[in-house]
């Protein structure tokens, strides 16, 4: 079990150089979100496209699919490619209709039975620990009972985001039954949900919500995060962008432009009064545009 600070797999966000911006300042763990088990099954060259790297610590791969040998095989050829990898994970939690419509994701909370055998298949093809993550499967007893079911599969710990799929992120995360659940369960659980800084997440930790924490959206806006910081004013800000830029041209090559406006766009979210900022970077033809101190 990884203790302590988990960056939430965030799907076309959480990429390798932001992963690693995260851990340089203190994420314990990182997931590379939403793998495509079917597509690795049906042609094992598509695992060049999972982006883990040595380089990470406590890196997890997050697998989607609802077929057990899909998710099997997909497994054994993560764990065969990429020695490395701390940990697997079964997504259980995604709502988007994309994933929902294919039976991954949240429908699998309607099928626990294929569920369990999905996460029996990663557990038996992967040399890491096998994981789940899930969101609030109706309520309190109907979420134990599946967890209870993985955790005899043998899960090696659990990751809950305090939300129904029907929630969306509407609402706030239900903590009080994230506290119930982990009474119930014998493996670690990481609990999920709105947490805004590492002080929080840290108080869910040691007031008995959870074994570990994992913070997502608060991450895109704050890297840093994880060691109880925050990016001072736009000079700040500004930097971090650029530690990102410089680790993706390290470890990716160049990034496209779409992504640079994203990831500075969630930096810039929490600034007052930076309206024009971030309209400048939203119209910005290149990155030197969006880098340019005005
Ligand atoms: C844009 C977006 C993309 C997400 N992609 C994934 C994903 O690929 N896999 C996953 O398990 N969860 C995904 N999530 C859910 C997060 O991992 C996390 O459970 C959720 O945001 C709640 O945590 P937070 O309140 O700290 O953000 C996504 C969330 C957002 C907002």
């Amino acid at each position: 079990m990884i203790y302590g600070s988990f960056l939430a797999p965030i799907h076309e966000y959480t990429d390798l150089p932001f992963r690693l911006l995260c851990q340089k300042y203190g994420a314990d763990a990182t997931c590379v979100p939403l793998v495509n088990s079917a597509a690795i099954a049906r042609d094992a060259a598509k695992i060049s496209g999972v982006d883990a790297h040595p380089d990470e610590r406590n890196v997890g791969v997050q697998l989607v699919g609802n077929e057990p040998a899909h998710i099997g095989k997909a497994a054994k050829a993560v764990s065969d490619a990429m020695p490395f990898v701390s940990w697997m994970n079964l997504n259980c939690g995604c709502p988007m209709a994309r994933t929902v419509e294919c039976g991954g994701g949240s429908a699998l909370l309607r099928r626990p039975a294929l569920a369990v055998t999905l996460l029996s298949a990663m557990k038996k093809h992967s040399a890491a620990p096998a994981t789940v993550k899930l969101r609030i499967n109706g309520d309190l007893a109907g979420t134990a009972a599946l967890c209870r079911q993985f955790e005899r599969a043998g899960a090696d710990f659990i990751i809950i985001h305090g939300r129904t799929p029907a929630q969306g992120y509407s609402g706030r995360a239900d903590w009080e039954l994230i506290r119930s659940l982990r009474g119930r369960l014998e493996v670690p659980l990481v609990g999920n949900g709105d947490i805004r800084t590492a002080a929080e997440g840290r108080g869910r930790v040691e007031n008995g919500y959870c074994d570990s924490f994992m913070a997502g959206r608060a991450a895109m806006a704050n890297p840093m995060l994880f060691c109880g910081r925050a990016p001072q004013g736009v000079g700040g800000r500004f930097r971090l962008l650029k530690e990102y830029l410089s680790l993706h041209r390290r470890y990716l090559g160049e990034p496209n432009l779409q992504d640079v406006k994203l990831k500075a766009l969630n930096l810039f979210k929490a600034v007052p009064d930076a309206a024009a900022l971030r309209n400048r970077i939203a119209r910005a033809h290149s990155e030197e545009e969006i880098l340019e101190k005005k």
